[in-house]
């Protein structure tokens, strides 16, 4: 059994109002993308990892892996091929490309990582390969702190209808990890049906697939809104 990453890579960012996509900003000197292609290369279970990214970057991806992360960028190790691909409109499309390119056996397990998720740690990755290889399907999630409201959208801002008991939510993070024919089959039923999922749990729900939940942290951030750089900056300080 082996265990394939793809990274979704393609998004435009506009939430950042950055200059540039997000996963291509700098964190500590380098771009987000490859502190989350790190994280994964040094995992000695992940035989090859699979980065979409939009067609017009795939030149300065290629040239940015062969710079930060040559053969044994680890003392002793060196890391698994990684492949650059070219993603879509949607993350949803994104993951279907890479998918799509993926060599592998139906029992193999592909874990899909937000690129823009750059603090994950082996030790999640690793628990959440443990969980898949035992469900077929998992995710990591992080319990939910606050009390959760479901609101209705109305012209004059948001109106409360529910409260939702926070011991019944969780926030879905990445990795989230399937086995290969699994994902393949969600896929398949969701792009037959026209269904366009935020995550990939949410169309290996909606094939049927029970998907279980591997305990997250708050430091796993997905870099979406300024100051969420710095405050990355400030977990890599603490960890270092
Ligand atoms: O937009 P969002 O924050 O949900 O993006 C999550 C991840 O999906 C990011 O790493 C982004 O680059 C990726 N993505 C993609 N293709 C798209 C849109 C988003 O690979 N068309």
């Amino acid at each position: 059994m082996k265990v394939f990453v793809i990274l979704p890579a393609a998004g435009i960012g506009t939430r950042m109002a950055a200059a540039q996509p997000k996963q291509f900003l700098s964190l500590v000197g380098l771009p987000i993308l490859i502190h989350s292609l790190r994280a994964f290369a040094a995992v000695p279970r992940v035989s090859a990892i699979y980065v979409a990214v939009r067609q017009q970057e795939i030149a300065r991806v290629e040239a940015q892996i062969a710079e930060f992360l040559p053969g044994n960028f680890q003392p002793g190790h060196s890391h698994p091929p990684i492949h650059v691909v070219s993603g879509g409109d949607t993350r949803q499309d994104s993951v279907s490309n890479a998918l799509a390119a993926l060599a592998a056996a139906p029992e193999d397990i592909v874990l899909v990582h937000d690129a823009v998720r750059p603090l994950i740690d082996s030790a999640t990755i690793d628990r959440t390969i443990d969980a898949v290889a035992q469900h077929g399907a998992a995710i990591v999630g992080l319990p939910a702190i606050d009390t959760v409201k479901q609101v209705e959208r109305t012209a004059h801002g948001a109106l409360i209808t529910a409260t939702i008991p926070r011991e019944y939510v969780v926030l879905a993070q990445t990795p989230q990890g399937f086995r290969c024919s699994l994902l393949r089959r969600a896929f398949a039923e969701a792009a037959a049906d026209g269904f366009q999922g935020t995550d990939e749990a949410s169309i290996v729900e909606r094939a049927g697939h029970p998907v279980a939940v591997v305990p997250g942290s708050p430091t796993n951030l997905k870099i979406t809104q300024p100051g969420d750089l710095a405050l990355a900056e400030f977990h890599l300080a603490q960890r270092a």
